[in-house]
């Protein structure tokens, strides 16, 4: 059978192959030139096709936007104004009333320390925890601490360290007036193992029903004080000659312990992240901490805001250093203070310090976080010894 490759040197090369195959292959070259030869005739017409249809949507366009000048669309409907909903002027539950018999810390009794912010999550108790064993080290005396959080988690991560699992609670004996009669000092816990020295007044979750009915019987009493009820107990010669210092842990809200810690402490220390939502959330919190000092705690003195969990300790990311350059500016502007944030004392983030969340103090275990908080304790006593 004749072929188109007959002859020349494509023959010659077929004529190597098998028989049997040699037929397929010259369909297959056969259809591939096929192809080929239509595909460079078709080709300039396609591409003829393609420049007309280019021009016909540019004219299109043109046309469009011509008919658009001269008969514009009309503009749409006024938005509906809506009305912003009323915000009564905002008071705390703590405010309403004017103190019955305020008690003040002695402007030279011990250092009782509140670590508080209405932000969640920004690293209070882990502070908290961590400043225990420095204070108690420093200042050679045992130190108090007094989780006042429902959630119980400076109670854990303390009890955990010392080797108790239970939980416990006996916080509410300081804010209850149930217990005047009783010894308040025998229900501090001693965290004897590994944490000798360190006494706490524990939390759990029942503290928090507890505190709502404290604050209902308030309500409904005017005589009693809820509010002073810690500060007058820790004001005692029994606390300020035993300890150290006092350090509270504070849950992410305004509640009876909170209250009392604010009214029982000489300090107060406000942990944030640094993001735009935390820098707000501190800014909002220590807006209510200054509308409430003048009457509710005037001795209350505010060492400042700490950097908490930040990326790095050598430098900061872009969003870090916006929200730090923001509190500084509120420093400035509520507080009249250019040192209002703890820069030597930040806290970077620590895969040490996360992994020992609520199961011990890291403090005693790792040199690297010991050195975190000791710069940070050192931060914090020379702000106190400099008189804020
Ligand atoms: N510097 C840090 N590095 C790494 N993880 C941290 C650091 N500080 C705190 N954390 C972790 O972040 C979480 C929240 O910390 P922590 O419980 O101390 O915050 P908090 O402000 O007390 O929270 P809450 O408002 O719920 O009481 C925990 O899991 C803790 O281990
Ligand atoms: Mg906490």
């Amino acid at each position: 059978m004749s072929s188109i490759f007959d002859g020349g040197p494509i023959s010659e090369t077929l004529s190597l192959i098998d028989p049997r195959y040699r037929a397929g292959l010259e369909t297959v070259g056969v259809i591939f030139v096929a192809i080929w030869l239509i595909a460079t005739t078709l080709n300039p017409i396609l591409e003829f096709f393609l420049r007309v249809w280019r021009v016909v949507l540019w004219i299109r366009r043109q046309l469009l936007r011509a008919w658009r000048r001269l008969f514009p669309p009309p503009p749409p409907p006024p938005e509906p104004r809506i009305e912003a909903a009323p915000i009564p002027e905002e008071k705390t539950i703590w405010e309403t009333r004017a103190p019955a018999q305020p008690t003040f810390p002695k402007e030279n009794g011990i250092p009782i320390i509140t670590v508080a912010n209405m932000k969640g999550g920004v690293g209070k108790t882990t502070i908290v925890a961590n400043l225990a064993p420095y204070f108690r080290a420093r200042f050679g005396k045992p130190v108090l601490l007094i989780d006042f959080d429902y959630q119980g988690s400076l109670t854990q991560t303390i009890r955990t360290e010392a080797g108790y699992t239970d939980p416990d609670l006996t916080a509410h004996i300081l804010i209850s007036p149930n217990y005047a009669g009783e010894k308040p000092m025998t229900f501090a816990r001693e965290m004897r193992r590994s944490l000798e020295d360190i006494f706490i007044y524990t939390a759990n979750y029942p503290f928090a029903t507890i505190e709502n009915n404290l604050l209902a019987d308030w309500l409904q009493s005017p005589a009693s004080d809820l509010m002073y009820r810690l500060c007058a107990l820790l004001q005692r010669s029994e606390f300020q000659s035993k300890f150290g210092a006092v350090l509270i842990d504070c849950p992410p809200r305004l509640t009876a312990g909170s209250i009392n810690a604010l009214c029982g402490s000489t300090h107060l220390l406000v942990p944030s992240s640094l993001d735009d939502m935390s820098a707000q959330a501190a800014e909002y919190f220590l807006n209510q901490v200054s509308r409430m000092k003048a009457n509710v705690f005037p001795s209350l003195k505010v060492i400042g805001v700490v950097p908490s969990i930040i990326y790095s300790e050598s430098r900061y990311l872009v969003g870090e250093g916006r929200a730090l350059d923001r509190l500084k500016r509120y420093g400035e502007k509520v507080w009249k203070r250019e040192n209002f944030v703890l820069e030597d004392g930040r806290v970077p983030r620590r895969a040490d310090i996360s992994n020992s969340s609520g199961q011990g103090v890291p403090y005693l275990r790792r040199a690297a976080v010991k050195q975190i908080f000791d710069r940070l304790g050192t931060d914090i006593e020379e702000r106190m010894k400099a008189r804020l």
